[in-house]
This record gives C-alpha cells, structure tokens and sequence, in this order.
C-alpha cells in the first residue's frame, strides 16, 4: 500500500494499516523536521479524539490537549457566550496543536514499523484503472523513481500528485469561493480571552483562537489580494482591538507575529473519492473553509473509515466497505460543508463586501437576526453546538 502525504490523514491511516498488519509506505514531499514544526490547526472534536483514542493514538494528546467549550461572540449589539459542551450533544473540543499530532502519529507509525520516506515527491499517479498502479517520485536526491502496489491513497492535500492525476472528466468537482479573506496570523502572545473570539464588525470579521499558554492564532478579514505582509504589527494589534472591541471588554495581549499566510475561504469537494485503485482522503479529497476548524477533523475521519474498508479487501478479500468509501465520507464533508458555509454567513458580509460601503442594509439586518436568534434561542443553540463540535 502507498500513502501519499504525512499529515493528519496519511498518518492516521499509515498507523491503522500497520495495525492490520497491511504493509505500508508514505511518501512525503518534505522532510521530517518541516511536518513537525508546521503549524496548522488546532481544535480536535469529540468525534475525532474518540476516534485516535480507540487506536491507540491519543496518548500526547491526553496529556498535553486542552478541553475547550466556550466561544464568545462580540458585535455591535453587545457579546454573549455560549457554552456549547452545555448545549446540543454536549461535546467538547480538546486544543492540540496539529504539529503536536502529526509529530505523535509519526512517531508511533515510525515505532510499530511503518516506514515513511521524507524528501520524495509524488509527481504523479499511474495505472489507477488497474489493480496494479504505480507512483513516479523525484526521490530526494531528484534521481526519478517509481513505487508499485495494490492501492495507493492520495492523502496529499489540494496541491498533491493524487489530485492532478485523476484522468479528465473521471471526478465531478464542486468549487465554492466564498468571495471572504482572512489574514491568518500566529502570535507568540498568551490568549487574551478563555473562550474561542468570533468578532463581527463593520470594518470586518476578527477571530481568536487558543494555541497554547504562548501561543495564540488570530485572523483578520482582508481585501482580497492583499499580500501577507502589507500590513505592519501595529496595525494588526489596531484592528484587532478594533474589531474585538478591547476598549470594551479589555485589551489583547500583543506580541510578535510569528507566522502569517493569507487565505481565500475556498471549497472544493471532489466526487466521487475514488478513481479505480486511487483512493482520496483529507484535503486532497475535499477542501473546506477554515471558518468552523473542521479539515483536519474531517481529515481523520476519512481515514478512520478508509483503512478498515482496505483491510476488508486486502486481508479477507471483501470489497464492499471499500466500494461504500466514497459515499460514506461525502455524506460528512457536505455536512461540514453546510455548517461551515452557514458560519461563514453568520461571521460575514455578502461576498465580496468588506466594509459598510460593500454590504447592503439588507444584508447587515440578516445577518444580525442570524446572530441574535443564535443569541436567544435555546434550539439554534443546540443546533449550532451540534455541528459545531462534531463531525
Ligand atoms: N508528494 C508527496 N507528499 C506531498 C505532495 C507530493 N506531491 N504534495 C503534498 N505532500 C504532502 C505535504 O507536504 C503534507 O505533508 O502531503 C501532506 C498533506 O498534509 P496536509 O496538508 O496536512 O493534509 P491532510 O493530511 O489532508 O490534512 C488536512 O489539516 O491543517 C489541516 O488545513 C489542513 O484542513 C487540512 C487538514
């Protein structure tokens, strides 16, 4: 079996592979110390935990994840918060940073045997409609070479190997730019609030998130095209304590940005996952917008459901969770999806409008029922609390 890509979805499926005895390889682009450093999300849902624990992958996170329950949100109207783990299910999410995960589920895939080969790129995928496809690589030392095997899972993200290769016309693909940008930054700051930060404002949406005791992620909506670097930290800090409206409920703590990216809030869902011997899963099956944290959650997910349906197959030759793969997964991407789509409507103007000017009366007004019956109603609440946590 080939596994393209080390992040949360090939290492989730590389380990639960090696469980079954199934031999496996991954094939990552970069080198290890990159994967382990690369600071990406951080909110683990219920589902997800639940998920590597019965694996026995949850041990890091067991001792250094943060239970977390409370989102704030502040507006023109005033802020209120819900305590989602008291509402809907009663589920929480548990704050890992996901190199923190990555570096255990390497780790653990590294000790029971796996075996991963940094440095080499997949540039493409062959021979999918056969069960014997292969994958050509630019090994680390750029020399070509190829890999053979029965299945090989793309778990490459949007830009991989796996994605490119997929024949014309084999996928049906649907796209959805929501017309929203964010600057997303990392700050070597303390978090400023004991709750997830969702600020609507006029001049846009800000949002803070806990990493650590040192570490926190905030985002801040943008014009689209706006290089990351075009606004200095003052100006950051400014609009954010703008947005987040410290002179009202207390200042943020500042501190150096020490990562920052731009991101259009894209959706991309590719279907069916699978083409032949190709299996897709994480971000290069389905791309979701950051807004409600749900990609590497859903990341895990797919994995958990593909590698027993591989194991099926290979070990006992039954093919039938393998052929319901596809359908499986959809069905809980385009539930996230759908939540996500609605957070973005709640955190949001219409796309395309940032600012006051952008945005019509009419709009504005929806948005602020939206948010006040999130306010005052105990089954929107439950509803949100729901999708919020879970997937
Ligand atoms: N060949 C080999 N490896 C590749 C190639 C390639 N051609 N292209 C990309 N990769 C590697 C990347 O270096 C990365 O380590 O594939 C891995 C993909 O990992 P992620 O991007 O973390 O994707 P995934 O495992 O699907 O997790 C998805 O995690 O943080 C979130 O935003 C992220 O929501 C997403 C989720």
């Amino acid at each position: 079996m080939v596994v393209l890509g080390a992040g949360p979805a090939g290492l989730v499926l590389g380990n639960l592979l090696q469980d079954s005895g199934i031999d496996c390889v991954i094939l990552e682009r970069a080198e290890r110390a990159h994967v382990e450093t690369r600071a990406r999300a951080g909110f683990l849902a219920a589902n997800t935990v639940r998920i590597l624990e019965e694996h026995g992958l949850a041990d890091g996170l067991r001792r250094r994840g943060q239970p977390h329950s409370t989102c704030e949100f502040r507006t023109a109207d005033g802020r209120f918060r819900l305590e989602y783990s008291e509402l809907g299910l009663g589920e929480r999410h548990t704050v890992y940073p996901q190199q923190e995960l990555v570096t255990d589920l390497l780790t653990r895939f590294l000790d029971v045997g796996g075996r991963v080969r940094f440095g080499t790129e997949a540039v493409a995928v062959h021979d999918t409609e056969t069960d014997r496809p292969s994958v050509t690589v630019r090994e680390a030392d750029g020399r070509p070479g190829r890999w053979r095997a029965r299945y090989v899972a793309g778990c490459d993200g949007r830009h991989g190997a796996a994605r490119r290769s997929l024949p014309p016309g084999s996928v049906r693909r649907h796209h959805c730019d929501h017309g929203v940008t964010w600057l997303g930054l990392l700050a070597e700051a303390p978090p400023s609030l004991d709750a997830v930060g969702y600020a609507v404002h006029e001049r846009g949406f800000a949002g803070h998130m806990a990493r650590t005791s040192e570490i926190t992620r905030y985002y801040v909506q943008c014009e689209r095209g706006t290089p990351a670097d075009a606004w200095s930290e003052d100006r950051i800090w400014d609009e954010l304590d703008l947005r987040m409206r410290a002179k009202e409920y207390g200042p943020l703590h500042r501190g150096s940005v020490v990562q920052r990216a731009v991101v259009d809030l894209e959706s991309d869902v590719l279907e069916p996952l699978r083409h032949g011997s190709l299996f897709l899963a994480g971000d290069a099956a389905a791309l979701i917008s950051p807004s409600a944290a749900k990609g590497a959650n859903l990341a895990v997910l797919e994995a958990s459901i593909l590698a027993p349906a591989l194991a099926a197959d290979l070990v006992h030759g039954d093919s039938e969770r393998l052929g319901a793969y596809s359908a499986r997964c959809l069905e809980h991407i385009w539930r996230a999806q759908e939540f996500s789509h609605w957070m973005i409507g709640l955190l949001h103007g219409p796309p395309g409008a940032s600012g006051p000017e952008g945005e019509s009366l009419f709009h504005t007004a929806l948005r602020r029922s939206r948010i006040n019956s999130l306010r005052t109603s105990r089954s929107r609440q439950d509803w949100f609390a729901e999708h919020y946590v879970g997937v």
